[in-house]
């Protein structure tokens, strides 16, 4: 999910910049296409997390460190379920019908509304903008650990590790 994520924000911005050719309109069908698909993956995950035992602080966590890790996982997981939904409510409002990957017909979320277009099509791009402070770091903290805490919270993301 984080590669297609990033691979998304790299075809939306290039895409964006594009003039109305058909190679534009095939890339934003792409993009479309996987943003809902990141928008289902991010749902079977979530049900996936309530089921599953959540991983230990590690040793030494002080309460401070507790809720910060608490506000930036949540954070992330809000903004990206919020970045698809406002893409696909951008869409709806630019009355633009799509179909994920030419086949699967999605619905329109809202009417045609050239105002509220504009809005949507802001927040997309500036909760892209947060998304990618928050996750730069959210890797800082990641290598922090690896590195100077030497403890296991980057080891036990693989598959084995506990
Ligand atoms: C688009 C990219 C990414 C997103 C959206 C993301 C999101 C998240 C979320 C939501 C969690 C909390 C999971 C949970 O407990 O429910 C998490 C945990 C974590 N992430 Fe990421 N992440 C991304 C990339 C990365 C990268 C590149 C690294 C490594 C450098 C990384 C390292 C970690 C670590 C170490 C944890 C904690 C695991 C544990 O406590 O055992 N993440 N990430
Ligand atoms: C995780 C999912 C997504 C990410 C990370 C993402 C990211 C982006 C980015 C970075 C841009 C360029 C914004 C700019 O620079 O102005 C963009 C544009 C856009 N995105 Fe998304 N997006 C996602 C999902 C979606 C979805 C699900 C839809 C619609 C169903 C959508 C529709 C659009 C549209 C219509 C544009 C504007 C293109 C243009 O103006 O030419 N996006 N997106």
């Amino acid at each position: 999910m984080a590669a297609l994520l990033l691979s998304q924000i790299v075809l939306g911005k290039y895409a964006h910049e594009l003039d109305r050719t058909p190679e534009k309109l095939k890339l934003m069908m792409l993009h479309k296409s996987f943003g809902i698909s990141l928008l289902l993956l991010l749902l079977i995950r979530i049900v996936w997390t309530l089921f599953n035992v959540k991983p230990r602080p590690v040793l030494g966590t002080t309460r401070v460190q507790a809720i910060s890790v608490w506000l930036s996982h949540a954070s992330l997981y809000l903004l990206m379920f919020a970045i698809p939904l406002s893409g696909w409510l951008m869409n709806s409002a630019k009355n633009i019908p799509f179909s994920m990957f030419r086949s699967i017909k999605m619905p329109a979320l809202i009417g045609p509304d050239e105002q509220l277009a504009e809005v949507f099509a802001e927040l997309h791009e500036t909760l892209v903008a947060g998304f990618l402070v928050i996750l730069v770091i959210h890797v800082l903290a990641a290598l922090w650990h690896h590195f100077f805490k030497r403890d296991s919270v980057l080891r036990r993301m693989s598959v084995g590790e506990t």
